[in-house]
């Protein structure tokens, strides 16, 4: 239980001392330090800093110390406006970390929503693939506990309990998406995706009675209004894409919250292993309801048709977006423990921009110039609505 953790930690660079973004404060970010005050202390292994448990994806880290250093910590939203340590690692190095975090980021992520585009096209099951991605996730984190690569996670049944609308929400996001990009254009879905912000903030005002700035309201209005163009003018609209796109954006925004609604609840466990168990969660989940609305019978005729269409290379594409679904899920965690929550959220902003781009290149996706405009206003407006979050 998380209330049974104790309250001291040791931290022991700036990576550990910058805030982690926090779950409902920008979309898709999962990780979250309580609000600690601004403590700046010099403290070795014999002089441990007494902090907040920090605290990822719902679960406590509590990490060991490396070296005797000036360490600093601040409030979780100040993100990259922390004074720096003088003592932490060199600037470049640490820019080359976060920077091959982040190519690496948005690499998997393009191969999985190329991938996932060309099984869709052929194949069109998105209940389906969207189960066999979280298959995949699942599968490989099994392995690593078995074969030690990763330690199992320590869990209890409070813990899973506050996983559950965590998972129940990971779950529609997903086929969600998934349902949306076997309709329209990977660009079209993922333009609507951006405009994530603007539900978070509709959705914390009316359901939890938080306020913004107004710089934050005013951010809105170009991601309101460039998304709105954008589908006004999208060739190829489709109306279910569309939907499924809108939902994904409100669950996400849903799995936020109920993320730091959780925090509080069952053992500690580490980023990596809390994917892993939300995985796992989102599969049963789902299981049931995709054999429901996509029958068994129904994947083996339409798999027959699709190898005929595209040939047996469909199964390694199928291979490829549940692997790369995973893979990337597991690189933005991974990437979350060592950024701060403006530097995460412009990365988010970025992936976007890199899946739109790269996903209109390679299918060769009709769009008009005002449709462009639209999907680039809307994006600049996830930017102004980073800065102003902070
Ligand atoms: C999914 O299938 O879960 C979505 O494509 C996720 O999209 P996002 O991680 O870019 O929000």
């Amino acid at each position: 239980m998380a209330s049974s953790m104790p309250s001291t930690v040791m931290i022991s660079s700036r990576m550990d001392s910058i805030c982690r973004p926090c779950l409902a404060a920008n979309s898709g970010l999962r990780y979250c330090r309580p609000r600690a005050a601004a403590a700046t202390a010099q403290f070795s292994s014999t002089n441990k800093l007494k902090l907040e448990p920090l605290l990822i994806g719902g679960v406590i880290s509590r990490q060991q110390p490396r070296a005797s250093f000036k360490a600093e910590t601040y409030e979780a939203n100040q993100g990259e406006t922390a004074p720096p340590s003088s003592a932490e690692p060199a600037a470049p190095m640490n820019r080359l970390k976060i920077g091959i975090y982040f190519v690496t980021w948005w690499s998997l992520n393009v191969v999985f929503n190329i991938y996932n585009k060309k099984v869709l096209n052929a194949y069109p099951f998105p209940w389906l693939t969207s189960t066999l991605s979280l298959l995949a996730g699942s599968t490989l984190m099994f392995l690593s506990w078995a074969t030690g690569l990763v330690a199992p996670p320590d869990t209890d049944v409070e813990f899973w309990k506050s996983l559950f609308p965590v998972a129940l929400a990971h779950t529609i996001g997903h086929v969600a998406a998934t349902v949306s990009m076997s309709k329209v254009a990977v660009s079209f879905t993922h333009i609507i995706k951006s405009s994530e912000p603007a539900f978070s903030v509709v959705i914390q005002r009316l359901f939890l009675g938080e306020h913004f700035s107004l710089p934050v309201y005013l951010s809105l209005i170009p991601i309101v209004g460039g998304c709105g163009l954008a589908a006004l003018t999208e060739l190829n609209f489709n109306m279910t894409g569309f939907v499924g796109a809108m939902v994904s954006n409100i669950a996400f925004v849903f799995r936020n919250i109920f993320s730091k609604k959780g925090m509080k609840a069952g053992k500690a466990v580490g980023g990596l292993n809390y994917y892993a168990c939300l995985s796992i969660m989102s599969l049963v989940l789902l299981t049931p309801f995709a054999l429901v609305v996509e029958p068994p019978q129904q994947w083996i005729s339409g798999w027959n048709v699709a190898v005929q269409n595209v040939g047996p290379q469909l199964f390694w594409w199928v291979m490829a977006q549940s692997v790369f679904y995973h893979l990337y899920n597991q690189v933005s965690y991974m990437s979350l423990d060592e950024i701060s929550p403006l530097t995460f959220s412009i990365g988010n902003t970025m992936k976007r921009v890199s899946v739109i781009v790269s996903s209109i290149i390679i299918f060769r996706t009709p769009i008009q110039p005002i449709n462009a405009v639209g999907a680039a206003i809307a994006v600049l407006g996830t930017f102004f609505y980073s800065q102003a979050k902070q």
